[in-house]
């Protein structure tokens, strides 16, 4: 038996705590913590949450609250649903804790005692107009390294550069967008160059890392050993325990780091026993993991062991089982498409040990993983329902039925097939399980119940228990001996079905307590089994989610009043006065139907019939035919005009290359063309502009546009999108000759 401390990332308390945590890091720590409990090794699972940084004072900003509250809100939130997704820790603290606080200066004093830590003025971020030196998340920009646009100043997501204040390009204050200066500031500094040889060393033997890890690593260390600051200009947080140092506080992740090691102290204190934590920290053959997600992998396999190493005589890590992402709908995750998949929702809606299975079986271990709800639907009907729960309830209850106890052993050769299977198969899994490989562990036990269905199939117990019942007893016992092996080898991941597949067979004494060998043991004939419910049920995903996740754009997507136009390219063949009215055109235009469009237009003011006729127009071509002083319109020609930009202009739209009539300009886009109404089209918002660099001069809004476009071109604008109005094919609409950027198209 042997001591494992497990670690885990500690989620900031900023937001409920989401799938994307579970499948990253907090749930392949409680798979590995109980198959070692299985194993019998005594476990340590420490972490808690993150109350500290800036991710908590943004917060608080953004909901007009305070970071004190904050915290705890979501501290006690993420508590609870971690406890009701079954993750087991010794104990869930948090980082605003006294017990925290008073480590975490213990060990930052006695650093400064060993002259690892040491002041210096430092460059950072300032905003003038905000007055205030700005942390990390404060100030935005694009990576100086791979050119992702909008990385925090302190570390890249996409690359994992971190950043020193100036070093992020078109820096940005994200409060009011002003760009910072860098200004000098004092603080404390980690010495981390005077443990190069130590780290290098520490790093030599760990070759067994992840590649993610070993990548993510060599990657920091390439831009060398650098001391980094440790503290920072704001109030919320732990104190800097130095006279005159009231208004800093020590760096959040120098402190929740620590918060490993003040938790199994706190834990001790609490058991009763104040000197437990150090068979686990202070026994060198204690190993120590650490669950955490792919961005936090710097500060675990560098900056935490420096630590470490400089408070002395602590264990290091062992290994750093990092995870990827979990991405949803391709990084973005939220509440409209396909449902909240924050944990107190998803809980919900769903079986835990469900949630389980699909964040296991799907689990960003070497590469990010997808999250879809369609996903999730079939892997729990499909696999764990029709293969696992599916075996679990035909054996039990046919077994219950027919004979009540557990029938007696087959001794004969039939039964080295089952026992042969059954053994394999905990080798593999045990193999994995001990490597962190946890998604591979998971597919062993599938395959497992699989087999187990062709066994059950294969010899026909149903036909058999009519004819020789003692035969079928033995192989109903086989198939017993494989839904034990299975609800053992299962219970890591999925402890409460598990448990109670374990009790149908009829044990009094726990699963965790019967161990990994119960996977191979005999069955006990003559044992009463209980009558089993199905531990799994078939998910159903709410109709309007399936269609929500779809990545195509929907009706009420952006541009929705756009895509109701039906707007077609047509050609003026003829037109005529208005007898009626001074200002009205009776033009007749083709857009490739059997019959030209009679249409009324307003145009006698900015152009002569010579000029109308043979021109080509864009037509709406589905507006509901109206009468305008008494003669019938069957569409509308679109026009900018520049009126309300103090202009006099008034120009046809045009498509920017010789297009036949009919062609549609819908740009693209999906369109739901029925009949409209005026009031339809003026809920659209069109422009005419110049264009620079893809952006749309008149309110700098971004926007892709064919090769060769003209100067001008008009543009739908929606909310913060804008697409230019093509045929989605090169052609454009565009106007003839100068017109005030901005003008509106009618
Ligand atoms: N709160 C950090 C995050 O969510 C993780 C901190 S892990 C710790 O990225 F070890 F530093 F606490
Ligand atoms: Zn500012």
């Amino acid at each position: 038996m042997s001591k494992i401390c497990i670690n885990i990332a500690w989620p900031y308390a900023n937001g409920p705590i989401h799938l994307g945590h579970a499948a990253g890091s907090l749930l392949p720590p409680d798979i590995f913590g109980r198959y070692n409990r299985l194993k019998g090794n005594e476990v340590l699972v420490v972490g808690g949450s993150d109350q500290h940084g800036t991710p908590i004072t943004v917060t608080a900003e953004k909901e007009k609250s305070t970071p004190a509250v904050i915290a705890e809100k979501f501290h006690n939130i993420n508590k609870k649903a971690i406890e009701d997704m079954d993750i087991e820790y010794s104990l869930f603290s948090k980082t605003h804790g006294a017990n925290h606080i008073e480590v975490v200066q213990r060990i930052f004093t006695d650093l400064l005692n060993k002259g690892y830590l040491y002041e210096k003025e430092m460059n950072q971020y300032y905003c003038t107009k905000c007055q205030k030196f700005l942390p990390d998340r404060y100030v935005e920009g694009t990576c100086p390294n791979c050119g992702a646009k909008d990385v925090r100043s302190d570390q890249c997501d996409a690359c994992g550069t971190t950043f020193e204040p100036g070093d992020l390009i078109d820096a940005r204050c994200i409060h009011c967008g002003t760009k910072p200066e860098v200004r000098p500031s004092n603080h404390f500094f980690l010495k981390l160059s005077a443990f190069n040889k130590e780290l290098m060393e520490f790093l030599d033997d760990k070759s067994y890392w992840r590649s993610n890890v070993n990548a993510y690593t060599k990657n920091w260390l390439k831009e060398g050993l650098i001391d980094r600051a440790i503290t920072r200009d704001m109030s919320w947080g732990v104190p800097v325990p130095v006279p005159g140092w009231e208004d800093k506080v020590i760096y959040v992740w120098f402190e929740a780091l620590i918060g490993y090691l003040s938790t199994s102290i706190e834990y001790s204190k609490m058991i009763g026993d104040p000197e437990y934590w150090k068979g686990f920290w202070k026994n060198p053959e204690t190993k120590h993991y650490y669950f955490i997600g792919k961005d936090n992998i710097p500060f675990h396999s560098i900056i935490w062991p420096a630590i470490l190493m400089g408070a002395g005589g602590l264990n290091l890590p062992y290994d750093i089982p990092a995870n990827e992402y979990l991405m949803f709908n391709g990084g973005k995750l939220s509440k409209s498409r396909g449902g909240a998949i924050d944990i107190p929702s998803v809980l919900s809606e769903y079986d835990v040990d469900s949630v389980r299975y699909y964040l296991s079986i799907n689990m960003p271990d070497t590469h990010d993983a997808e999250f879809t709800w369609e996903d999730f639907q079939t892997k729990i009907n499909n696999e764990l329902v029709s293969a696992l729960g599916n075996y679990y309830h035909r054996c039990l209850s046919f077994a219950q039925k027919n004979f009540g106890t557990i029938p007696d052993a087959d001794t004969a050769e039939g039964s080295k097939e089952v026992t042969d299977a059954i053994a394999s198969a905990l080798k593999e899994y045990d193999e994995c399980l001990s490597k962190c490989d946890f998604k591979k562990g998971l597919k062993v036990v599938m395959e497992l119940s699989r087999f187990g269905n062709r066994y059950f199939d294969s010899s026909k117990p149903w036909s058999l228990v009519k004819t020789d019942k003692e035969q079928c007893g033995r192989v109903i016992n086989n198939n017993l001996r494989i839904v034990k092996a299975l609800a053992v080898m299962a219970w890591p991941y999925m402890p409460s079905s598990s448990e109670k597949i374990w009790e149908y067979l009829g044990y009094d004494e726990s699963l965790e307590k019967a161990g990994i060998g119960a996977a191979v043991s005999e069955l006990p004939a003559g044992r009463a089994l209980k009558e089993p419910v199905p531990v799994y049920k078939k998910v159903e995903i709410p109709e309007e989610n399936e269609k929500d996740a779809e990545p195509t754009v929907e009706n009420d997507g952006p541009f929705k009043d756009f895509r109701k136009l039906d707007l077609r390219v047509g050609k003026v063949m003829s037109a005529e006065d208005h007898p009626d009215a001074e200002k009205l055109f009776v033009l007749k235009v083709d857009i490739g139907e059997t019959e030209p469009r009679q249409i009324v237009a307003g145009l006698r003011a900015y152009y002569s019939k010579e000029q109308m006729v043979g021109r080509k127009i864009f037509l709406v071509s589905n507006l509901k035919p109206a009468k305008l002083r008494g003669l019938m319109s069957q569409g509308m020609l679109l026009a900018a005009d520049d009126e309300a930009m103090g202009g006099t202009n008034v120009l046809l739209l045009k498509p920017s290359k010789d297009v036949p009539v009919g062609t549609k300009m819908n740009s693209g886009v999906e369109n739901t063309s029925s009949m409209i109404e005026y009031k339809d089209f003026q809920n659209v918002k069109m422009i005419v502009s110049r264009i620079s660099e893809k952006k749309i001069l008149s309110n700098s809004m971004e926007i892709e546009l064919p090769e060769n476009s003209p100067e001008r071109v008009a543009a739908v604008i929606d909310g913060d999108k804008a697409i230019v109005l093509s045929d989605g094919n090169g052609c454009v609409a565009t106007v003839d000759s100068e017109i005030k950027d901005g003008a509106g198209v009618r």
